[in-house]
């Protein structure tokens, strides 16, 4: 699949990608923007973007499983969640959360790009304008604490 531009160019704009019908509830879709490599998926909480290149060791992690992933939990307990919101990479496996990139447990360095996604008149649209990476709570707390 690849993005219909139209006049939309510039990196910050959005790119017509396909009607909503044509993204099955979590597959990801792989389609080119301005020949970058960007999974499309559909989920029960909307739809994300995330690009292709792993931040592990650079595998195809579009041509991952869309999962759920054990939550923290205490000792002897198994915790699942976050369903429909995890991508597994294919390679060696590492979990990528889908809204920010980022690896499951903080266990892969760096993270995945993430990009904006709108659906306008029944047509899924993105811009490859990459998300912020969203502030931990762990870190508002040290700026807290260290006033
Ligand atoms: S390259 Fe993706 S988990 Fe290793």
């Amino acid at each position: 699949m690849t993005a219909e531009g139209g006049t939309q160019t510039g990196a910050g704009e959005f790119h017509a990608i396909g009607p909503v019908e044509d993204f099955p509830l979590d597959e990801i879709q792989l389609v080119q923007i301005e020949g970058r490599e960007v999974g499309i998926v559909r989920t029960e909480a909307g739809f994300f973007a995330i690009g292709n290149h792993c931040p592990h060791q650079g595998g195809p992690l579009c041509l991952g499983r869309v999962t759920g992933t054990m939550l923290p939990s205490r000792p002897n307990e198994y915790v699942y969640g976050e369903e429909g919101l995890v991508v597994r990479c294919p390679s060696h496996g590492y979990e990528f959360h889908l809204r920010t990139g980022e690896s499951v447990g903080g266990a892969v360095r760096g993270r995945a790009a993430v990009y904006p996604v709108e659906v306008r008149a029944g047509i899924v649209h993105c811009a490859l304008r990459r998300i912020a990476p969203a502030r931990r709570p762990e870190a508002e707390e040290d700026r807290v604490l260290h006033k």
